[in-house]
């Protein structure tokens, strides 16, 4: 019998999204249910009718990015949430080739706390939000990349073991031992801006003013999570990952090793 695989996740930018479809398809799911949980409203319907939206799922696919080293509070937030009543799932982050950090491991506990069988996790590589500042993974996930996720998807299929957590990759540094998640707030160059409303749309925080692209406050400007969906959105470059030369030596001095070298996708099953 065919199972029902369904994808829940959280991607600013895209990448995370084109994982868990690739695995999704490797599962022989060309059309899975998605519970896209990267805009603010979506994302608390969703969550307030949990038991309802994954009802009809065999097996869900959970996908987030990898920020400072742990899963966004986003992530964080639906991974609560939802209680799998024994359901099989597999746990996924991406991650801009510098490191996964604690995320992959948070996301397997928190899954198998609230009562779902993991089957499956992986940790691939996605290009990294700042590449705009520091070039890095430019263009993943590619074709190599997906074609490791359509393999991990058909594997899956005869996975049925939960899994240890001993097994599941962890790469503690600063950023995954901090509770903190510093991030780029992007500039706005009004002049350039043309009201287009797309920035306000894709923004997973709902922090910005459809009519002017602006911050809907001051106080809101904090809440940026840095992850640069308004700037791919923004065909005008009135939103644009720039900064200063001080912030932009210390994103260097984080980001140099992993402009230097290509990870690979690590999963376990
Ligand atoms: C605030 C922030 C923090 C990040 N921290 C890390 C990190 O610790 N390690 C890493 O390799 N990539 C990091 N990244 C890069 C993202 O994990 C990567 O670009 C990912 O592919 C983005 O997923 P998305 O396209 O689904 O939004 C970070 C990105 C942002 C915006």
């Amino acid at each position: 019998m065919n199972k029902n695989v369904g994808i829940m996740c959280f991607s600013p930018t895209n990448t995370t999204r084109k994982i868990c479809d690739a695995v999704a398809l490797g599962m022989g799911s060309e059309d899975p249910i998605v519970l896209d949980m990267t805009l603010p409203d979506i994302r608390a319907n969703i969550i307030a009718d949990s038991s309802n939206a994954i009802k009809d799922i065999d097996h869900l696919i959970v996908g987030a990015p990898v920020y400072a080293g742990k899963l966004p509070l986003q992530a964080i937030d639906y991974l609560k949430n939802f209680s799998g009543t024994g359901k099989q799932c597999t746990a996924i982050v991406v991650y801009g080739n510098r490191d996964c950090g604690i995320a992959l491991y948070n996301m397997v506990e928190m899954l198998s706390k609230n009562g779902f069988t993991v089957v499956a996790a992986g940790a691939f590589i996605g290009q990294h939000s700042y590449s705009d500042i520091v070039p890095v993974a430019v263009g993943r996930p590619d074709k190599s990349d997906i074609d490791k996720a359509v393999k991990f998807g058909a594997r899956i299929l005869s996975a049925s073991k939960q899994l240890s957590l001993k097994d599941v990759p962890v790469q503690l540094d600063k950023a995954s031992k901090s509770d903190k998640y510093p991030s780029l707030k992007p500039s706005y160059n009004e002049k350039q801006c043309v009201q287009c409303g797309k920035c306000a749309k894709a923004c997973p925080v709902g922090i910005l003013l459809p009519e002017t692209g602006k911050y809907i406050s001051q106080a809101a400007k904090k809440q940026c999570i840095g992850c640069m969906a308004c700037v791919r959105s923004c065909k005008q470059k009135a939103r644009v990952a720039k900064t200063n030369p001080i912030v932009k030596m210390v994103i260097y001095s984080i980001l140099r090793q992993a402009s230097k070298e290509r990870k690979e996708p690590i999963i376990v099953i």
